[in-house]
């Protein structure tokens, strides 16, 4: 059997019809940047979120823009996690502000509170919160402390479409929000695209100016923005695919229990904080025999994926931040010992069962 990492051709088969016939109206309508399929996607997202919401060009530039929106500025801290994908620290250094990287805790992989607290200095501006793999960062104390020290709050909620903590979606909790719709997130376009929510009319209108090169009558620029929107083609598709993310979040979660009931003896499977709802955009195990699980899953025809062999705080472009091996010593041994195995929703039980059998005859 072969498994991919990831199969949009048969997510793509099961709703072509739809697809094929939204994609044909934008094409004859030929208008391809912002419009209605973008102000469509803007108002079905914010009702699904109960936020307001933009859209934008990727989520990497939805953590810039909601960093430019909080006027994060040359030489302002601020607090992330060094467990993510590379966008979440590099939109903070783009903007000449210093990345200051906290560890993570070891079962959820997310950043630990407590070590947040302890970094914070006369500097921190903002603490970005990744909630990774599409589980919630546990949010109350991250909240408490940003209300008591004055800092502004951005979710990284790339990976955590529809994720939930006590009930609220994650990405709306903070003062910002920022999503990707990457192709192969929970929610993915045809290309790059991405999403940032706020909470008030006033941030809103800032950043739908930030993202037309800060104006909002043509030719007048109010403020320096970029140009970050999202195309009506993008938007037509998720406007699609927005209608089936919690049938297939339901079924990452059934696939997500399955292996963990099956494998939890053999390997540390994902941990589920009480107040939180995961999406398992990734399904992430942690074992000393990883590398030598990964070639055995290659063998038997099954990709798997390493998030992330090499934490941001150790990366060669963030050598000037000073930070050594040892320093944060749970991300380091966690991108030592993780695999992601596949997790979609279009997977078969008998993929699902392959994988399992797959696993465990390696450990026997
Ligand atoms: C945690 C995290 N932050 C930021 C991004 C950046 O999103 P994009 O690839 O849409 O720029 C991603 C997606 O890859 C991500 O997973």
């Amino acid at each position: 059997m072969q498994i991919p990492f990831v199969d949009l051709k048969t997510q793509y088969k099961n709703i072509k019809k739809d697809i094929d016939q939204s994609l044909f109206e934008i094409i004859e309508n030929g208008t391809f940047i912002l419009g209605k399929p973008v102000e469509e996607f803007e108002k079905n997202i914010s009702s699904y979120l109960d936020a307001y919401s933009l859209g934008c060009a990727s989520g990497s530039d939805a953590l810039l823009l909601a960093l430019m929106a909080s006027d994060i500025k040359e030489g302002d801290e601020v607090i992330t996690t060094p467990f993510t994908f590379f966008a979440t620290a590099g939109a903070v250094a783009r903007l000449g502000a210093v990345p200051v990287f906290v560890d993570i805790d070891e079962k959820t992989f997310n950043i630990d509170p407590v070590k947040v607290e302890q970094a914070v200095s006369d500097k921190t501006r903002a603490i970005i919160p990744v909630h990774i793999f599409g589980q919630s960062v546990d949010m109350d104390p991250v909240l408490e402390i940003c209300e008591r020290r004055n800092l502004t709050l951005i979710e990284d909620a790339c990976q955590a479409i529809g994720a939930e903590y006590k009930d609220k979606k994650a990405g709306t909790m903070g003062r910002f929000g920022c999503f990707s719709f990457f192709p192969t997130k929970n929610l993915g376009g045809f290309g790059d695209g991405g999403l940032i929510t706020c909470k008030n009319e006033e941030d809103y209108k800032l950043l739908k100016k930030l993202r037309v090169h800060g104006s909002e009558k043509k030719y007048f620029h109010d403020v320096i923005g970029i140009n970050s929107r999202l195309d009506a083609i993008q938007a037509g598709v998720l406007n699609i695919k927005l209608k089936y993310l919690d049938e297939w979040n339901t079924r990452r979660v059934e696939i997500a229990q399955k292996y963990s009931e099956s494998l939890k003896d053999l390997v540390q499977t994902p941990y589920v904080i009480k107040d939180a709802e995961h999406i398992y955009h990734q399904y992430a195990i942690l074992t000393k025999d990883r590398d030598t699980l990964l070639a055995h899953l290659n063998q038997n025809g099954i990709s798997s994926g390493v998030y992330y062999p090499l934490p941001l705080h150790l990366q060669k472009c963030f050598e000037y931040l000073g930070y050594k091996e040892g320093y944060l010593p749970v991300s380091e041994k966690v991108s030592k010992e993780i695999l992601s195995l596949p997790i979609y929703p279009e997977m078969t039980e008998a993929q699902v069962e392959y994988i399992i059998n797959t696993v465990r005859s390696f450990f026997s």
